[in-house]
């Protein structure tokens, strides 16, 4: 069966923020992004909301969400008892947010009517997405809730709120963009429908974030880059993921690295790794002669090398750290860590969306090669 289907409304484009106009009379919860704490774009968001409804914020939100953290904004949840939630931030506000939800709801038997997510980074896709990943802190683990009633119903999408990000969030969180449309082409649910988005998002990364990463203000490259990342997060939340995030997802719990990047180090080594299957090498092939990155015919196999490069090269001209060591990382310390990095990553619930199960020797040999030489 080939399903498809998108619940979130999206608006995009400098007027897109006149839909909270339409919140009348309404207890709303607004989650934030500490960096836009006290800002003028704060201001600018909540005079979009008419003076006959209730705002209360919290933005105690920290990277790779703690679930300490949401606890203090379940608490919050609770006394309030909020009828709309807005999530304004990157991917770890607004999964703040749906965690906040998810809790929030089940305790108090309660129902939001609506909730709308204003993302900050050109990243996650989390407001698209059935998802919130949550880190448990006291156990060195990260783990994603999903559920479909957590799909945000409204995702507005205003380019201006990207532009302060700085560059490093801006290289990690495209790359990020690039790994869910390489994932979500090859998983196991993947279709024509999410093959056309993760094939436009190929092309739309390859070609433009190292442009829009040296040019920051450049609106209509920030509103591409924006836009395709929400395109990557229909994908994949649809097609699913496969073991660069089931890895990723450990590499930040253990040793924090930030999710784009952990996701970047690991996508060449899983993109070889998948190539054996032919119908995977095939796929992967197609969406980057689509993307141009050859002129002329090549074989398949050459395809995948030209991918490979292309990431590492797009990697090497963001400053972005290629392997764990590069990070800062101790080897040993990887390297201890490489039966508890693997066992997690097969119990990850991104992990059966891979195009092939992959034994333990082989999340080995991939991790090594994140760990790096
Ligand atoms: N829900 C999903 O479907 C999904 C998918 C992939 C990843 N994730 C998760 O999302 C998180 C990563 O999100 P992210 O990559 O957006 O980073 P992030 O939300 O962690 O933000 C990174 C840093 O950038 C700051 N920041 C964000 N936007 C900014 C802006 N416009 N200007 C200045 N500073 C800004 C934040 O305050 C933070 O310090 C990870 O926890 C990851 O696991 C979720
Ligand atoms: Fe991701």
């Amino acid at each position: 069966m080939a399903d498809f289907y998108v619940r979130t409304k999206i608006y995009s484009g400098k007027s897109s923020l006149d839909e909270l106009n339409s919140l009348h009379n309404q207890k709303i919860m607004l989650v934030c992004d500490p960096f836009l704490d006290g800002s003028a774009e704060l201001e600018m968001i909540k005079s979009h909301f008419g003076n006959d409804n209730q705002v209360k914020v919290f933005s105690d939100v920290k990277p790779n969400p703690p679930l300490d953290n949401i606890k203090l904004g379940l608490e919050i949840y609770n006394q309030y008892l909020p009828q709309v939630m807005v999530a304004v931030g990157g991917g770890s506000a607004i999964d703040t947010a749906k965690a906040i939800r998810f809790f929030g709801e089940k305790v108090n038997n309660s129902k939001l009517s609506c909730f709308i997510a204003i993302p900050t980074t050109s990243g996650t896709g989390s407001e698209v997405t059935n998802t919130a990943v949550v880190s448990d802190e006291a156990n060195n683990s990260k783990f994603p809730i999903m559920e479909d009633y957590l799909i945000p119903d409204i995702a507005i999408l205003y380019p201006e709120l990207v532009m302060s990000a700085p560059k490093s969030v801006s290289a990690f969180s495209g790359l990020d963009v690039l790994t869910h449309a390489f994932e979500s082409l090859v998983a196991q649910d993947a279709n024509l429908f999410t093959d056309a988005l993760a094939e436009k998002v190929i092309s739309v990364i390859f070609s433009k974030l190292l442009e829009s990463y040296k040019r920051p203000n450049d609106y209509a490259l920030r509103e591409e880059i924006h836009q395709a990342s929400s395109a990557a997060g229909i994908a994949f939340n649809q097609a699913g993921l496969g073991i660069v995030h089931s890895i990723a997802h450990q590499l930040g719990a253990v040793f924090h690295v930030p999710h784009g990047l952990a996701c970047a180090m690991t996508l060449p080594y899983v993109i070889e790794y998948n190539a054996q299957d032919p119908k995977c090498c095939a796929k992967y092939a197609q969406a980057a002669r689509k993307a141009g990155l050859v002129s002329g015919s090549a074989g398949d196999q050459v395809m995948i090398r030209k991918i490979v490069r292309n990431i590492r090269d797009l990697m090497r001209a963001m400053d972005c750290p290629q392997s764990l060591q590069q990070f800062g990382v101790d080897r040993k310390d990887a390297n201890e860590a490489t039966q508890r990095i693997i066992s997690d990553a097969r119990a990850d619930g991104t992990f059966p969306g891979n195009p092939i199960v992959p034994t333990d020797q082989d999340l080995e040999m991939i991790y090594k090669k994140v760990i790096g030489n």
